[in-house]
Formats: C-alpha cells, sequence, structure tokens
C-alpha cells in the first residue's frame, strides 16, 4: 500500500511558457538520486515542463520527446551528474520496463525524470516527487504535486515556496 504524501500542493499554469518556468524552478534545485514521476493525459504538457527541466537544470541538449528510443541520457557542464529523461508511453509491459536499466540508474544515483510514471509506479522507489498534470478549460494545466520522503520532501517544499513568492 501506498504510504500516504508528506508534502502536497497544487499550482495552475496559464500557458506553456508558464509551465516551462516551474520546470526550470524545479530543474534548478535538482540534484543526485532524485526522482521526479510524471502522469497526466496526453498533450497535458509533461514534455513542455520536462523542457524546462532541463533548462534550468543546464542539460547539454533540449529535453524533447522521444522518437524511438525511451531512454535519453543527458549530462551538463561542470559536473558528473546524468539527468535521464524516460517516456513511458510506448512501454510494452513490465519485461520491457525490467529492460530500461532503472536499477542502475537508480543505483548511479542519477536524476530520474519520468513521462507516464504511472506506468510503472510499482517499479519507482517509494521516494519521489510525483507531478500530475491535468488539463482545465483554455491553456490551463492543474499540476497536483506530491512527494514522499526526506529529500523528496525538502525539494518539493523549496520549489512550492519559489513558486509561491514567483506570483
Ligand atoms: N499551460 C500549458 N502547459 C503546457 N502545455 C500547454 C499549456 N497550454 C497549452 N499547452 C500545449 O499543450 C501541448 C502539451 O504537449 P506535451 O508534448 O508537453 O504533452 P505531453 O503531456 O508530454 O503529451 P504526451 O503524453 O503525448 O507526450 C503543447 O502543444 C503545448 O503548447
Ligand atoms: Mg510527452
Amino acid at each position: 500500500m501506498r504510504s500516504p504524501p508528506q508534502v502536497e500542493f497544487q499550482t495552475i499554469s496559464s500557458s506553456p511558457q508558464r509551465s516551462e518556468a516551474l520546470g526550470a524552478a524545479l530543474g534548478r534545485l535538482l540534484g543526485a538520486g532524485d526522482v521526479v514521476a510524471l502522469s497526466g493525459p496526453l498533450g497535458a504538457g509533461k514534455t513542455v515542463f520536462c523542457r524546462g527541466i532541463g533548462l534550468g537544470w543546464g542539460a547539454d541538449r533540449p529535453l524533447t520527446s522521444p522518437t524511438y528510443n525511451l531512454v535519453h541520457e543527458h549530462e551538463r557542464a561542470g559536473d558528473d551528474l546524468r539527468l535521464i529523461h524516460i517516456d513511458l508511453y510506448r512501454i510494452a509491459g513490465a519485461d520491457d520496463a525490467h529492460s530500461l536499466g532503472l536499477e542502475d540508474y537508480l543505483a548511479a544515483d542519477d536524476i530520474l525524470i519520468l513521462e507516464w510514471a504511472e506506468r510503472i509506479a510499482d517499479a519507482l522507489p517509494a521516494q519521489r516527487l510525483w507531478v500530475d498534470i491535468a488539463h482545465r478549460p483554455g491553456q490551463q494545466r492543474e499540476f497536483n504535486i506530491e512527494a514522499q520522503g526526506e529529500r523528496p520532501c525538502a525539494l518539493g517544499e523549496t520549489w512550492r515556496r519559489q513558486i509561491a513568492a514567483a506570483v
């Protein structure tokens, strides 16, 4: 059974630019071993948000929708951290999930960003930041954020304060 979230908040984005900025603010805070799980329907804005994360983190290449590879590995200047962007939309099942090398990325303390994370929720560590994005009228999107565990909660709380301060 899932343990209850320890940090939970909501924010509304009114444009793709705003969603990207929300991602960039989070991206600036990410460190080794952080896991960000994203859920939400087609076109919700998961990839737009990821693009922002990549910009904020300083990824060597833009974070984009994968065409063939489910997994995109990113680096940045200045340290040895890696940011792994995974899109599970085309995942076929548990075997396929296993072949992603998730355990290796987790063991290496890489930063993991997962789109359609609900498809492998059971394989994810309990300590993660979960961001669910839902459509609202027009260009509005509702972001629901949940964190569990010490580090994800600290991360979520810092991000929440930055969002509140920037409004
Ligand atoms: N507030 C908003 N935030 C994010 N995207 C928005 C917003 N308003 C409109 N959009 C548009 O919605 C689309 C979101 O596309 P995006 O590829 O990010 O979705 P996705 O959740 O990754 O979908 P998929 O599951 O197909 O990968 C873009 O075309 C974007 O311009
Ligand atoms: Mg996407």
